[in-house]
Protein backbone atom coordinates (compact mmCIF):
# COMPACT_ATOMS: atom_id res chain seq x y z
CA UNK A 1 0.00 0.00 0.00
CA UNK A 2 1.65 3.02 -0.99
CA UNK A 3 1.30 5.94 1.82
CA UNK A 4 -0.80 8.77 2.23
CA UNK A 5 0.03 12.46 1.68
CA UNK A 6 -2.12 15.41 1.81
CA UNK A 7 -1.09 18.47 -0.27
CA UNK A 8 -2.26 21.46 1.53
CA UNK A 9 -2.45 24.41 -1.05
CA UNK A 10 -2.50 24.29 -5.06
CA UNK A 11 0.81 23.18 -6.73
CA UNK A 12 2.33 22.10 -9.82
CA UNK A 13 1.06 19.32 -12.32
CA UNK A 14 4.36 17.74 -12.03
CA UNK A 15 4.89 17.67 -8.07
CA UNK A 16 1.72 16.10 -7.73
CA UNK A 17 2.56 13.44 -10.61
CA UNK A 18 5.94 12.86 -8.89
CA UNK A 19 4.08 12.50 -5.24
CA UNK A 20 1.45 10.21 -7.40
CA UNK A 21 4.26 7.97 -8.78
CA UNK A 22 5.39 7.10 -4.66
CA UNK A 23 2.00 7.99 -2.67
CA UNK A 24 -1.81 8.14 -2.58
CA UNK A 25 -2.50 11.91 -2.73
CA UNK A 26 -4.85 14.00 -0.87
CA UNK A 27 -4.35 17.06 -2.91
CA UNK A 28 -6.44 20.62 -2.06
CA UNK A 29 -6.15 21.89 -5.79
CA UNK A 30 -8.58 24.57 -5.11
CA UNK A 31 -6.18 26.37 -3.22
CA UNK A 32 -8.97 27.58 -0.77
CA UNK A 33 -6.55 27.55 2.77
CA UNK A 34 -7.78 24.38 4.84
CA UNK A 35 -9.47 25.59 7.97
CA UNK A 36 -7.77 24.08 10.82
CA UNK A 37 -10.60 21.80 11.83
CA UNK A 38 -10.62 20.79 7.95
CA UNK A 39 -6.82 20.42 7.62
CA UNK A 40 -6.86 18.29 10.67
CA UNK A 41 -9.82 15.93 9.31
CA UNK A 42 -8.00 15.54 6.12
CA UNK A 43 -4.44 14.69 8.04
CA UNK A 44 -6.21 11.83 10.22
CA UNK A 45 -4.71 9.22 7.93
CA UNK A 46 -1.76 10.93 6.35
CA UNK A 47 1.70 9.50 6.68
CA UNK A 48 2.93 12.98 4.97
CA UNK A 49 1.97 16.21 4.10
CA UNK A 50 3.41 19.48 1.89
CA UNK A 51 2.64 22.69 3.49
CA UNK A 52 2.81 26.13 2.90
CA UNK A 53 3.95 28.90 5.29
CA UNK A 54 0.22 29.71 5.60
CA UNK A 55 -0.43 26.58 7.48
CA UNK A 56 0.40 26.31 10.69
CA UNK A 57 1.46 23.21 12.04
CA UNK A 58 1.12 22.53 16.17
CA UNK A 59 0.77 20.09 18.86
CA UNK A 60 -2.42 19.52 18.67
CA UNK A 61 -2.68 19.40 14.94
CA UNK A 62 0.00 16.55 15.30
CA UNK A 63 -2.36 14.83 17.96
CA UNK A 64 -4.94 14.39 15.44
CA UNK A 65 -2.80 12.59 12.87
CA UNK A 66 -0.93 9.86 14.53
CA UNK A 67 0.28 8.08 11.36
CA UNK A 68 1.91 11.69 10.01
CA UNK A 69 5.71 10.69 9.43
CA UNK A 70 6.95 13.74 7.48
CA UNK A 71 5.82 17.83 6.95
CA UNK A 72 7.39 18.69 4.05
CA UNK A 73 7.02 22.80 3.73
CA UNK A 74 7.33 24.79 0.38
CA UNK A 75 9.27 27.59 2.12
CA UNK A 76 13.06 27.79 3.34
CA UNK A 77 11.27 29.20 6.45
CA UNK A 78 9.46 27.38 8.75
CA UNK A 79 8.54 29.28 11.56
CA UNK A 80 5.00 28.43 10.42
CA UNK A 81 6.12 24.73 12.09
CA UNK A 82 6.16 23.83 15.75
CA UNK A 83 9.59 22.31 15.09
CA UNK A 84 10.18 20.67 18.81
CA UNK A 85 6.37 19.59 18.81
CA UNK A 86 7.46 17.35 15.28
CA UNK A 87 10.71 16.25 16.75
CA UNK A 88 8.88 14.46 20.09
CA UNK A 89 6.40 12.81 17.97
CA UNK A 90 8.84 11.63 15.64
CA UNK A 91 7.98 13.62 12.46
CA UNK A 92 10.37 14.82 9.88
CA UNK A 93 10.45 18.36 9.17
CA UNK A 94 11.88 19.77 5.89
CA UNK A 95 12.32 23.15 4.16
CA UNK A 96 13.72 23.95 0.95
CA UNK A 97 17.12 25.98 0.95
CA UNK A 98 18.80 26.66 -2.02
CA UNK A 99 16.76 26.46 -4.80
CA UNK A 100 15.45 30.27 -3.98
CA UNK A 101 18.47 32.22 -2.77
CA UNK A 102 18.72 34.03 -6.27
CA UNK A 103 15.29 34.87 -7.19
CA UNK A 104 14.84 36.20 -3.07
CA UNK A 105 17.90 37.91 -3.54
CA UNK A 106 16.86 39.59 -7.14
CA UNK A 107 13.46 40.77 -5.25
CA UNK A 108 15.51 42.45 -2.33
CA UNK A 109 17.31 44.52 -4.87
CA UNK A 110 14.25 44.89 -6.79
CA UNK A 111 12.89 46.80 -3.18
CA UNK A 112 16.26 48.67 -3.17
CA UNK A 113 16.12 49.88 -6.68
CA UNK A 114 12.46 50.85 -6.48
CA UNK A 115 13.19 52.38 -2.93
CA UNK A 116 15.12 54.46 -4.25
CA UNK A 117 14.54 55.82 -7.16
CA UNK A 118 10.73 55.84 -6.07
CA UNK A 119 9.79 53.61 -9.13
CA UNK A 120 5.95 52.31 -7.63
CA UNK A 121 5.09 56.24 -7.01
CA UNK A 122 6.68 57.62 -10.34
CA UNK A 123 4.33 55.08 -11.46
CA UNK A 124 1.16 56.13 -10.06
CA UNK A 125 1.73 59.17 -10.78
CA UNK A 126 2.20 58.90 -14.69
CA UNK A 127 -1.35 56.48 -14.17
CA UNK A 128 -2.83 59.23 -12.47
CA UNK A 129 -2.35 61.16 -15.60
CA UNK A 130 -0.48 63.68 -13.14
CA UNK A 131 2.67 64.38 -15.27
CA UNK A 132 2.91 67.43 -16.84
CA UNK A 133 6.15 66.79 -18.84
CA UNK A 134 9.87 66.56 -17.91
CA UNK A 135 11.70 68.99 -15.09
CA UNK A 136 15.09 69.43 -13.34
CA UNK A 137 13.94 68.87 -9.81
CA UNK A 138 10.91 65.74 -10.62
CA UNK A 139 10.70 62.48 -8.63
CA UNK A 140 14.57 63.29 -7.00
CA UNK A 141 15.57 60.08 -5.79
CA UNK A 142 19.01 58.51 -4.13
CA UNK A 143 21.47 56.60 -5.50
CA UNK A 144 22.00 52.84 -5.44
CA UNK A 145 25.49 53.04 -6.78
CA UNK A 146 28.29 53.29 -4.73
CA UNK A 147 25.96 53.90 -1.14
CA UNK A 148 26.59 51.38 1.67
CA UNK A 149 24.36 48.25 2.06
CA UNK A 150 24.17 46.75 5.51
CA UNK A 151 22.26 43.40 5.75
CA UNK A 152 21.27 41.35 8.23
CA UNK A 153 21.21 37.68 8.17
CA UNK A 154 24.70 37.01 5.73
CA UNK A 155 23.33 33.30 4.67
CA UNK A 156 23.22 32.11 1.38
CA UNK A 157 20.38 34.55 0.29
CA UNK A 158 21.93 37.40 2.67
CA UNK A 159 25.43 36.54 0.06
CA UNK A 160 23.31 36.18 -2.76
CA UNK A 161 22.08 39.76 -2.42
CA UNK A 162 25.83 41.24 -1.53
CA UNK A 163 27.04 39.78 -4.99
CA UNK A 164 24.50 41.72 -6.47
CA UNK A 165 25.06 45.11 -4.62
CA UNK A 166 29.02 44.52 -5.37
CA UNK A 167 27.66 44.83 -9.01
CA UNK A 168 25.89 48.36 -8.00
CA UNK A 169 29.76 48.68 -6.35
CA UNK A 170 28.07 49.25 -3.06
CA UNK A 171 29.81 48.56 0.09
CA UNK A 172 28.65 45.45 2.10
CA UNK A 173 28.15 45.61 5.53
CA UNK A 174 26.41 42.36 7.34
CA UNK A 175 25.90 42.11 10.95
CA UNK A 176 25.02 37.51 11.71
CA UNK A 177 24.65 35.99 15.32
CA UNK A 178 28.01 34.02 14.33
CA UNK A 179 30.41 36.09 12.30
CA UNK A 180 31.32 34.98 9.31
CA UNK A 181 35.20 33.57 8.61
CA UNK A 182 37.43 35.71 7.34
CA UNK A 183 38.09 33.77 4.03
CA UNK A 184 34.36 34.00 3.18
CA UNK A 185 34.39 37.55 4.25
CA UNK A 186 36.71 38.39 1.96
CA UNK A 187 35.49 36.57 -1.27
CA UNK A 188 32.14 37.74 -0.92
CA UNK A 189 33.89 41.84 -0.39
CA UNK A 190 32.18 41.78 3.06
CA UNK A 191 32.64 43.84 6.25
CA UNK A 192 31.44 42.65 9.69
CA UNK A 193 29.80 45.47 12.05
CA UNK A 194 27.88 45.26 15.19
CA UNK A 195 23.85 46.06 15.29
CA UNK A 196 24.34 49.70 15.71
CA UNK A 197 27.49 50.09 13.85
CA UNK A 198 25.47 48.40 10.53
CA UNK A 199 22.25 50.64 11.43
CA UNK A 200 24.18 54.00 11.96
CA UNK A 201 26.81 53.18 8.55
CA UNK A 202 24.21 51.89 5.83
CA UNK A 203 22.70 53.80 3.56
CA UNK A 204 19.89 50.61 2.69
CA UNK A 205 19.36 48.01 5.77
CA UNK A 206 18.33 44.82 4.54
CA UNK A 207 16.54 41.96 6.59
CA UNK A 208 17.21 38.42 5.47
CA UNK A 209 17.12 36.75 8.81
CA UNK A 210 14.88 33.64 9.80
CA UNK A 211 11.99 34.48 12.70
CA UNK A 212 12.01 33.60 15.88
CA UNK A 213 11.40 34.69 19.40
CA UNK A 214 14.84 36.42 19.10
CA UNK A 215 14.17 38.22 16.03
CA UNK A 216 10.75 39.01 16.58
CA UNK A 217 10.76 43.56 16.91
CA UNK A 218 14.44 43.26 16.15
CA UNK A 219 13.84 46.74 14.22
CA UNK A 220 11.80 48.61 16.22
CA UNK A 221 11.20 52.50 17.47
CA UNK A 222 15.07 52.63 18.88
CA UNK A 223 16.84 50.66 15.80
CA UNK A 224 15.04 52.87 13.44
CA UNK A 225 16.45 56.28 15.25
CA UNK A 226 19.51 54.04 15.04
CA UNK A 227 19.71 54.96 11.01
CA UNK A 228 20.36 58.01 9.06
CA UNK A 229 17.19 59.90 8.11
CA UNK A 230 18.60 59.57 4.55
CA UNK A 231 18.46 55.62 4.95
CA UNK A 232 15.94 52.73 3.75
CA UNK A 233 14.61 49.93 5.32
CA UNK A 234 14.07 46.48 3.39
CA UNK A 235 12.51 43.79 4.83
CA UNK A 236 12.54 40.65 2.70
CA UNK A 237 12.84 38.24 5.48
CA UNK A 238 9.46 37.84 7.37
CA UNK A 239 6.75 39.87 8.97
CA UNK A 240 7.16 40.25 12.71
CA UNK A 241 10.97 40.81 12.56
CA UNK A 242 10.03 44.61 11.89
CA UNK A 243 7.64 46.55 14.28
CA UNK A 244 5.40 47.73 11.74
CA UNK A 245 3.61 50.46 13.84
CA UNK A 246 6.89 51.70 14.97
CA UNK A 247 8.17 51.71 11.17
CA UNK A 248 5.21 53.65 10.21
CA UNK A 249 5.96 55.95 12.94
CA UNK A 250 9.73 56.88 11.32
CA UNK A 251 8.13 57.17 7.61
CA UNK A 252 5.53 59.89 8.42
CA UNK A 253 8.05 61.56 11.09
CA UNK A 254 10.71 61.09 8.74
CA UNK A 255 13.12 59.56 10.90
CA UNK A 256 14.45 57.19 7.85
CA UNK A 257 13.61 58.13 4.03
CA UNK A 258 11.81 55.15 2.81
CA UNK A 259 10.71 51.26 3.11
CA UNK A 260 10.70 48.60 0.69
CA UNK A 261 8.40 45.90 2.53
CA UNK A 262 7.63 41.79 1.15
CA UNK A 263 6.58 40.64 4.31
CA UNK A 264 4.21 42.12 7.00
CA UNK A 265 2.95 41.72 10.70
CA UNK A 266 -0.12 39.60 10.08
CA UNK A 267 0.29 39.51 6.82
CA UNK A 268 -1.95 39.14 4.52
CA UNK A 269 -3.56 42.10 6.53
CA UNK A 270 -1.92 45.05 6.38
CA UNK A 271 -1.31 47.36 9.18
CA UNK A 272 -3.20 50.37 6.67
CA UNK A 273 -0.99 53.49 8.20
CA UNK A 274 0.84 51.93 5.17
CA UNK A 275 -1.25 52.60 2.51
CA UNK A 276 -1.43 56.31 3.21
CA UNK A 277 2.49 56.68 2.81
CA UNK A 278 4.31 57.18 -0.56
CA UNK A 279 7.86 56.62 0.72
CA UNK A 280 7.06 52.78 1.13
CA UNK A 281 7.04 50.10 -1.56
CA UNK A 282 4.68 47.22 -0.60
CA UNK A 283 4.74 44.15 -2.34
CA UNK A 284 2.49 40.75 -1.68
CA UNK A 285 5.46 38.42 -0.16
CA UNK A 286 6.84 37.55 -3.44
CA UNK A 287 10.24 37.03 -2.71
CA UNK A 288 10.74 33.32 -4.25
CA UNK A 289 7.73 34.08 -6.14
CA UNK A 290 9.37 33.20 -9.74
CA UNK A 291 7.87 30.38 -12.29
CA UNK A 292 10.91 28.53 -12.00
CA UNK A 293 11.56 28.94 -8.38
CA UNK A 294 8.11 28.05 -6.96
CA UNK A 295 8.20 24.86 -9.26
CA UNK A 296 11.54 23.83 -8.15
CA UNK A 297 10.50 24.62 -4.07
CA UNK A 298 7.49 22.57 -5.15
CA UNK A 299 9.95 19.33 -6.35
CA UNK A 300 12.19 19.68 -3.54
CA UNK A 301 9.24 19.10 -0.57
CA UNK A 302 8.29 16.49 -2.65
CA UNK A 303 11.34 14.83 -2.89
CA UNK A 304 11.73 15.57 1.03
CA UNK A 305 8.35 13.72 2.06
CA UNK A 306 9.13 11.13 -0.36
CA UNK A 307 12.43 10.54 0.78
CA UNK A 308 11.51 10.07 3.95
CA UNK A 309 8.18 7.69 3.49
CA UNK A 310 10.69 5.67 1.35
CA UNK A 311 12.44 5.14 4.70
CA UNK A 312 15.40 7.40 3.18
CA UNK A 313 17.43 10.70 4.86
CA UNK A 314 15.55 13.89 3.26
CA UNK A 315 17.49 16.39 1.54
CA UNK A 316 16.51 18.96 4.11
CA UNK A 317 15.83 17.62 7.30
CA UNK A 318 15.14 20.33 9.86
CA UNK A 319 15.00 18.76 12.82
CA UNK A 320 17.93 18.45 14.97
C1 LIG B 1 10.36 31.13 2.18
O1 LIG B 1 10.73 30.22 1.46
O2 LIG B 1 10.51 31.14 3.40
C2 LIG B 1 9.68 32.26 1.49
O3 LIG B 1 9.33 33.27 2.35
C3 LIG B 1 8.49 31.73 0.72
O4 LIG B 1 8.34 32.50 -0.40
Amino acid sequence: MKPKVLVTREVFDETLAFLAEHCEVDANQADVPLAPADLARRLADKQGMLCCLTDRVDDPLLAAAPALKVVANIAVGYNNIEVPACTARGVAVTNTPGVLDDSTADLAMALVLATARRITESEAYVRAGDWQGWHLKQMLGTDVHHATLGVFGMGRIGQAIAKRARGFDMRVLYHNRTRLDAATERAHGLEYRSKDALLAESDFVVLQVPYSPETHHMIAAAELKKMKRSAVLINSARGGVVDDAALIAALTAGTIRAAGLDVFEGEPKLNPGFLALKNVVLVPHIGSSTEATRRAMAMTAAKNAVAVLTGQRPPNLVNR
